[in-house]
């Protein structure tokens, strides 16, 4: 069997709008709005703590010695994506919560339910993990709109599916395609993958395709229909520069590494039962918090 990502060369057809919703992955309103400039519109925008401690403001506090208590870094936080809210359409601004390995469900959702007040449009980033698939289940059971980020399989994506089932809005999953093609898998197919399982489903979870490197994974992702994609700035500006192009019927994706196979799973099943453990969801959250801990003030 041949996967969509097997053939090479590329066609692309010059550009109307992509059916699939772009986001900024970023943390700094003034480049949302120099996007918005460059490409006409903005969907939505992501954040996470790495891309926070590196806006502007925080990294010169930060180098000027002036380093933050948690509640400032919370402040800081909540000021950026106010600013960013009014900038986008409707994919909203995702805002993701601070965990470590050992955060519990309650803390998370503590975290979610104070941020979901911060701005109109929010949508709360819970790691793919069982601490943060119950911390999803229980905000969508209060109306919190939920995005489980460090998804790097479709089990893990298939356990999103029935922990977020009964949302009102669209639950977010996010696959990251750059970080599996850096331990040589072909991340491009995890995207395929979890689309061809949700076709048989009640489409409450759409699809966000995130760690996007190059405007090949970004015409990918348009290519397989992916509802929405966060794409860093430098990207958006190289696919802008090549005149926003759309995916041509013969596209044709160059896999960058080992093919991941398509699993057959049923998705009528407790979120429980699927296979969950990712060592790269691990290694996210760590990177995650030691991005976050280096903008702190040491209290010890
Ligand atoms: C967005 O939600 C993700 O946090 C982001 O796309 C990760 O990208 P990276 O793998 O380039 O850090």
């Amino acid at each position: 069997m041949t996967s969509s990502s097997e053939t090479i060369g590329q066609t692309k057809t010059p550009g109307k709008r992509p059916h699939t919703k772009i986001l900024v992955d970023g943390g700094d309103p003034e480049e949302t709005i120099r996007i918005k400039q460059l490409i006409g519109f903005v969907d939505g925008q992501t954040t996470n703590p790495s891309l926070i401690a590196k806006n502007p403001e925080i990294k010169d506090l930060v180098e000027s010695g002036h380093q933050l208590t948690e509640q400032e870094e919370a402040a800081e936080y909540r000021k950026i994506v106010q600013a960013v809210s009014p900038l986008v359409g409707d994919a909203g601004v995702s805002i993701e919560v601070f965990s470590d390995l050992n955060t519990t469900a309650d803390e998370m959702l503590s975290q979610g339910r104070k941020m979901f007040t911060w701005i109109p449009n929010a949508y709360i980033k819970y790691p793919c993990t069982a601490e943060g698939l119950k911390a999803a289940q229980r905000s969508v059971a209060e109306g919190i709109r939920v995005n489980i980020t460090l998804c790097f399989s479709q089990q893990q994506a298939a356990a999103v599916y029935a922990a977020t089932k009964g949302s009102r809005a669209p639950a977010y999953v996010s696959p990251f395609v750059g970080r599996l093609d850096d331990i040589g898998q072909n991340g491009a197919d995890v995207i395929a993958n979890i689309k061809r399982m949700f076709d048989q489903s009640d489409h409450h979870v759409h699809v966000l395709a995130a760690s996007i490197r190059n405007v090949q994974q970004l015409l990918f992702a348009f290519h397989v229909h992916s509802e929405l994609v966060t794409v860093p700035a430098k990207v958006l500006d190289h696919w802008a520069r090549e005149g926003m192009p759309l995916p041509g019927s013969d596209f044709a994706y160059k896999p960058v590494g080992v093919e991941i196979p398509y699993e057959e799973l049923n998705l009528e099943q407790p979120w429980e039962q699927f296979n969950i453990e990712h060592e790269l969801t691990r290694k996210g959250i760590q990177k995650f918090v030691a991005d976050y801990k280096a903008t702190l003030r040491k209290t010890s």
